[in-house]
């Protein structure tokens, strides 16, 4: 019996490069796991007409954690068409097997670290390093849309809010409403996460992004909850800062920062500027946690027109890999090889084409299993 069991998702494109280069540190590593695989992605969407087959879903749930490579999604009409000709016309309708993972498993933390290594020609600057605690259940994500929309719904708008009437008129087919949705319990336990990492490894401060002057109910109750949660952290600071000023901020001073903390569409919005700060998809990497569960994955989707050459930077993927150590439990194997993968940045002498080099993805890998 091997000490982990992990499910091993490569998914779709450019997934299983950057899976294959996974699998060369962690067996350099020698981490004592079992690596299961699992079909997930656009393949299964075609021929079964589900991205996420019952079988992976039960798969995840008798693993301890997932690996995750990327999966390939495209528009309704365009996911309908490619299905082979027996699911035709049978109303199956495409959903994401990101999404839905993340709601079945109650994966609400997306932590996504975005830090400079020195050498890396696309930093920004060399001194950033940021953490951002993206909500990943609730907010603008929830799917509660109306497009068009229902008399029920008009009414009950209506009848209980005045700021309604100004829509009055409108006809039902030409106006949307996608639901922000915040639950107390969802805005604390992000807030919670972010404070606890920032305890852990000795960060001054956590700033919750959002706009409660505008957007008053629903960030409003997560600044008030971070800063209730905040009491419980003497030792750090708690900053509160609107998401458009966060943005210019991030831009001009983001060496100021350490933890930022945000709902489910802003963090995202901001985890992506984050990342460019510090080199891009190339070197994004995130994790997916719940209670008792977490998938883990590199931000980067399957960049189709890479697919099956070897060409992607695999540094997403191996940061991928520490998170997941660290979140094991093993935490010398992924400062090890946080180690391994800063040295073959600093030396600069096997980088893939988005750093200016020829390496392909499995020959990084192997220059960070030689440095561990
Ligand atoms: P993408 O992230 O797949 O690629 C965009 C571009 O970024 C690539 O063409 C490439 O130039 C660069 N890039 C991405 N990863 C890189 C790496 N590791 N090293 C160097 N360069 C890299 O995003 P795109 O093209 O918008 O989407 C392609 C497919 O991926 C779509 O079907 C989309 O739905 C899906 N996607 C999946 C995600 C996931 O699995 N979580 C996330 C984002 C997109
Ligand atoms: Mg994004």
């Amino acid at each position: 019996m091997t000490k982990y069991k992990i499910a091993w998702l490569p998914g779709d494109g450019i997934g299983n490069d950057v899976m294959d280069a996974a699998r060369i540190v962690l067996d350099a590593l020698e981490v004592d796991a079992e690596y299961l695989p699992g079909d997930v992605g656009w393949e299964f969407w075609r021929t079964e007409g589900d991205a996420l087959p019952e079988r992976t879903v039960e798969l995840l749930k008798s693993t301890d954690c997932c690996l995750f490579g990327a999966i390939t999604s495209k528009p309704k009409q365009e996911a309908e068409r490619e299905l082979v000709p027996e699911l035709q016309g049978k109303d199956l309708v495409y959903f994401s097997p990101i999404v839905r993972i993340r709601q079945v498993l109650d994966l609400h933390t997306n932590m996504r670290p975005c830090k400079a290594y020195a050498g890396n020609p696309l930093n920004y600057r060399d001194d950033v390093d940021l953490v951002v605690f993206r909500e990943n259940t609730e907010g603008l994500y929830s799917g509660v849309e109306f497009h068009p929309l229902p008399d029920e719904v008009r009414r009950a708008l209506t009848d209980s809010h005045p700021r309604m009437a100004r829509f009055g008129n409108v006809p039902a087919d030409e106006i949307a409403i996608s639901c922000r949705i915040f639950t107390k319990k969802g805005c604390r336990r992000i807030v919670r996460q972010a404070f606890e990492y920032a305890k852990r490894f000795g960060r001054p401060t956590v700033t919750v992004v959002e706009k409660p002057n505008v957007i008053r109910e629903t960030s409003g109750m997560m600044v008030r909850e971070a800063r209730n949660v905040a009491k419980e952290y003497p030792g750090i600071e708690l900053w509160e800062t609107n998401v458009d000023a966060m943005a210019m901020w991030l831009v001009k001073n983001p060496q100021d920062y350490s933890v930022l903390v945000s709902s489910n569409m802003f963090g995202d919005i901001i985890s992506d500027l984050c990342a460019q700060l510090v080199g891009g998809l190339g070197f994004a990497s995130s994790a997916n946690i719940g209670d008792n569960y977490a998938l883990f994955e590199p931000t980067h989707g399957s960049a189709p027109k890479y697919a099956g050459q070897y060409k992607v930077n695999p540094t997403a993927m191996l940061l991928t890999v520490k998170l997941m150590l660290d979140w094991l439990g093993e935490v010398d194997q992924a400062r090890r090889l946080e180690e391994a993968i800063a040295q073959v940045i600093a030396e600069g002498k096997v980088r893939t084409y988005d750093m200016g080099g020829t390496s392909s993805t499995l020959e990084v890998a192997q220059a960070v299993a030689s440095s561990l």
